[in-house]
């Protein structure tokens, strides 16, 4: 048997809305440990994050993650590849943390109690057992961040994605945040419009209109900003044909 492809590998990925392609024939070779996205709002970064995570069909092309087909074996995604959203609230479906903790290890298909016993663990690891009875409606932003983050790490999974998870977190909470996910074990896809986020990544790829604009190490963060600092210079705001 081959070996499949490590790391995160897309052939010709296109995801159109009606005529338009948000991501435009995109062919990616990425691999951890910790590979950054940087684009600016509206250049498709949330359409790639959940077109890796499987979320999304393509219109065109393949993704493989891990050599796992994502779309076509949601089974063996989960077990592949975490996403956290900007925004916990769209993440967090249930009342108290250890049923949140649990349900994503049900979908994997453990028992109950086994479930429950690794839900309790990883709260065990981040420090944060005595939250397993707690509301998570009760919890602030940053905590359910972390809520959200310790249910992805309790499935194990080989990568996680992150679109742009700090946005609107103070910087105590983001310090915090960033150091969990250093030490989580995973791979890091981390998807942002801030290059602040990314600095210190290895691999960057620039996402403009759908289309990978550059491929490279840090310097390509430095061009992005360049250009962003000349795109603000300009007043396009003021240009609805744009
Ligand atoms: N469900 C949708 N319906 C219509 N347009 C969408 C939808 N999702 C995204 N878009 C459009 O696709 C483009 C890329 O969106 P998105 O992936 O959210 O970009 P980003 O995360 O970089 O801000 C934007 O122009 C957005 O308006
Ligand atoms: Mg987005």
């Amino acid at each position: 048997m081959t070996q499949p492809i490590p790391g995160i590998q897309t052939i010709g990925m296109s995801y159109a809305i009606g005529p338009r392609r948000v991501i435009d024939g995109i062919d990616l070779r990425l691999d951890g440990p910790r590979v950054g996205i940087i684009g600016r709002n509206g250049s498709g970064k949330s359409t790639l994050s959940r077109l890796l995570a499987g979320l999304l069909q393509p219109s065109d092309g393949t993704i493989r993650v891990e050599g796992v087909d994502v779309w076509d074996d949601r089974r063996a995604a989960i077990a592949t590849l975490g996403i956290l959203f900007q925004n916990p609230e769209h993440q967090i479906i249930f009342p108290t943390v250890l049923e949140e903790m649990t349900f994503g290890l049900r979908q994997l298909g453990r028992a109950k109690s086994e479930a429950k016993d690794a839900a309790l663990a990883t709260l065990a690891q981040f420090g944060k057992a005595h939250w397993h009875d707690a509301s998570t409606e009760a919890l602030s932003q940053g905590q359910k961040h972390l809520l959200c983050l310790m249910a992805v790490m309790a499935m194990r999974p080989r990568w996680l994605i992150l679109d742009e998870p700090f946005a609107g977190l103070d910087i105590p909470t983001r310090m915090q945040l960033v150091r969990h996910l250093e030490s989580c074990g995973a791979k890091l896809l981390h998807i942002s419009h801030d290059p602040r986020d990314l600095a210190g990544y290895g691999h960057i790829c620039w996402l403009d209109q759908g289309r990978i604009r550059a491929t490279g190490g840090p310097e390509v963060l430095a061009q992005f900003e360049t250009q962003m600092l000349a795109e603000g210079a300009r007043d396009d705001l003021a240009d609805l044909a744009g």
